[in-house]
């Protein structure tokens, strides 16, 4: 049996805990706790906010900083994250700076996440069929019905897309699933793309060699959403990472630097305060699943539901691979020395594939990671020049 002294000292320990955690919130940056809609209220654009519904029922939150350009800019983020990201740097996010200049900006969410967890039928708390997608989908039905909402609001007859990571990944699939859309894409920005993962460093390459694993057992536990804000992983997650020097010890030292790359001095331990509070947004066990098993099968293709299941969807035992060189848009590839995830190998596989690359950068900061690219310091130095650089070709004013 426990001793009395256990029990107490064991009760003012858990309550000292918790009054940490509830302090420590208390001096969290301001920028922690602020949505999409209130941070970029606060850099002095003031969104708007649009509902669109997809051909399958999903409702997403696609916010607008008006801009005068002729050509409307979409930013779409990457795998678990929101359109939070594209502007936790505040004023020298990519978000503020391109709205500052006068560029149309749209930012996407995709089904899932913080924003875009809503469904005509389904009730994502009750249905595991809401959380049966992975980029296939998000390429197939939501950046359709995001672009098509864009173009019908301001009447351009394209866009020019900017996207991070999962972002990227979508769009090969749209460009290679649906190809009357191409011709609805002026440029894609791909910053850190993904199609391949056939070069992706540990840990995430261990992950990879347990893909059959991972799904069985989200399959047996019956794990559909994974990180949303109200899973016990994504809470444990906002409490404990915005936390000083322990949340970035285990959170940045522990997990982000080891999954994308070591790059200490872009991703500093007040910053990793607002962008862990932030991210993860929430997404599907599915959505983490297909991706390993894009790099375990060593190939772009559909989700693989296994052999049998495979012929019922496919008509095929094994899953149809995305041809690339249907992707006709003009794609700029941008990708970091050091990014452990979306490696340069891999990328440079990607543009072979790929049908109209237009530009091809390897960021000549030999730390760039993988998340830089979204949160880095310093993006203004060493990143926009070379999405300004894309954008300049084309004639946006
Ligand atoms: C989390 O739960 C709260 C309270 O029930 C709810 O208001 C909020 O929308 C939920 N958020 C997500 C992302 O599930
Ligand atoms: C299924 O595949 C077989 C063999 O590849 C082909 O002959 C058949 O026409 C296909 N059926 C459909 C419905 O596409």
């Amino acid at each position: 049996m426990m001793q009395p002294t256990t029990l107490v000292l064991s009760a003012i320990l858990i309550i000292s805990i918790h009054q940490v955690l509830c302090v420590a919130s208390e001096f969290l940056p301001e920028d922690s706790k602020l949505n999409t809609i209130e941070l970029a209220t606060k850099y002095k654009h003031v969104p708007v906010q649009f509902e669109v519904v997809t051909k399958d029922g999903y409702i997403l939150a696609l916010y607008r900083l008006p801009g005068r350009s002729r050509i409307p800019v979409l930013l779409t983020h990457g795998l678990g994250d929101s359109s939070d990201t594209w502007l936790l740097r505040g004023s020298t996010s990519l978000a503020i700076t391109l709205a500052d200049d006068g560029y149309d900006v749209w930012l996407a969410n995709v089904r899932g996440n913080r924003y875009s967890r809503r469904h005509q039928h389904l009730d994502p708390d009750k249905d595991p069929e809401f959380w049966r997608y992975s980029f296939h989908e998000i390429g197939y039905y939501d950046l359709p019905a995001i672009i098509d909402t864009i173009l019908r609001t301001t009447a351009a007859k394209s866009l020019t897309a900017i996207s991070h990571s999962q972002g990227t990944t979508a769009f090969y699939v749209l460009g290679s699933q649906r190809k009357e859309y191409n011709s609805k894409i002026n440029v894609l920005i791909s910053l850190a793309p993904v199609a391949y993962l056939h070069h992706a460093s540990p840990p995430i390459s261990y992950l990879i060699e347990l893909a059959p694993v991972i799904e069985l057992v989200f399959e047996d536990l019956c794990i559909h959403e994974v990180f949303g804000d109200n899973t016990t992983v994504g809470n444990i997650l906002h409490r404990l990472c915005p936390l000083p020097v322990i949340g970035y010890f285990v959170c940045v030292y522990g997990f982000a630097f080891p999954t994308s790359g070591f790059d200490p001095p872009e991703l500093e331990p007040r910053f990793s305060q607002v962008s862990s509070a932030h991210f993860p947004a929430g997404t599907s066990s599915r959505s983490i699943v297909h991706f390993l098993q894009v790099g375990y099968r060593k190939e772009f293709a559909q989700y693989d539901y296994g052999k049998e299941a495979n012929v019922k969807y496919y008509n095929s035992s094994e899953p149809p691979v995305y041809r690339l060189d249907r992707v006709t848009m003009p794609v700029a590839l941008l990708v970091g020395a050091n990014d452990h995830l979306s490696t340069v190998p891999d990328v440079e596989l990607l543009k072979e594939e790929l049908a109209n690359v237009v530009y091809f950068n390897v960021n000549p900061r030999p730390l760039c990671n993988h998340l830089d690219f979204v949160w880095g310091r310093h993006m203004s130095d060493y990143l926009y020049p070379h999405i300004y650089e894309v954008l300049d070709s084309y004639k946006h004013f």
